[in-house]
């Protein structure tokens, strides 16, 4: 469903993703661990047609990002680390935006805008405006605008940036709902509590490859570590070194 094919991506000179190949099948949640600078969201990026790759390839069910740009961000759901919202909009009415952006018809819209308020907790201030929600408010606008027209394949970069516990609970909720309903769900972390609660296997990311790939606790094992935290040191500068 989210394919990755010796995905690579150059900026000048500077490789930030050098062959990353991975899958994550349907109902499944991998997650992406990687040292600041190590190519999650320049890989993220170019899964979501934002960034062109320069060798490999993505493909969202089944389709190419270079190739079928639209069919691939029709099927996919894409939460970027820093995404601006249109500070002039209610929560509610940016919802609504992007859900009739989506083409769905307005009663649908209406409906599938109130079940993400629901989801993701943002009752409380969805008439306000987006330019003036706190930082945790805004990423919960975020991740419900990338998911409200309920694709088949999740895409999130740090999704939990900056919400404190009980926002972050309603996010793993939300991922474990997608992963029961189907969904193919990846996303990158630095939590590696995060990992262990909710991802089937987990990626570690290096200098732009894929060093280790398995359930967490596979990864552990192969690293001869004790834990998550110590292999993904360990292995992070093994690469580095
Ligand atoms: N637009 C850009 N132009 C040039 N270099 C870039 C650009 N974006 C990222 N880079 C570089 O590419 C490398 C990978 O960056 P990337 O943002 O993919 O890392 P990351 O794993 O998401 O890190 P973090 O955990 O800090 O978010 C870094 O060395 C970064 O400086
Ligand atoms: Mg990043």
């Amino acid at each position: 469903m989210i394919e990755l094919d010796g995905l690579g991506k150059s900026y000048g000179t500077l490789h930030a993703v050098r062959g990353i190949s991975l899958r994550v099948a349907p109902g499944e949640v991998y997650a992406l661990l990687g040292a600041n600078g190590a190519g999650k969201t320049t890989a993220l990026r170019c899964l979501a047609t934002l960034l062109r790759p320069t060798s490999g390839t993505a493909r969202i069910a089944g389709f190419d990002v270079r190739t079928e740009p639209l069919e691939v961000r029709r099927r996919m759901g894409f939460l970027a680390a820093s995404m601006g919202l249109y500070g002039r909009l209610t929560a509610r009415e940016l919802l609504r935006y992007f859900a009739e952006l989506h083409g769905l018809e307005p009663a649908d819209a209406r409906a599938r805008v109130e079940a993400a308020v629901e989801t993701f907790g943002l009752a409380e201030f969805a008439d306000r405006l987006c330019g003036k929600l706190s930082t945790g408010q805004k990423q919960r606008v975020s991740i419900a605008r990338a998911v409200v027209h309920d694709p088949p394949a999740l895409v999130l970069d740090e999704p939990t940036l900056g919400l404190d516990v009980l926002s972050g609970e309603a996010i793993y909720r939300f991922v474990e709902r997608a992963r029961e309903r189907g969904r193919a769900v990846l996303f990158s972390t630095h939590q590696m509590s995060e990992v262990e609660l909710l991802a089937d296997r987990v990626g570690i990311i290096a200098g732009g490859r894929l060093v280790a790939e398995g359930t967490a606790d596979e990864v552990v094992a192969q690293s001869g570590e004790r834990s998550l935290a110590r292999a993904f040191l360990r292995l992070a500068t093994e690469a580095a070194a």
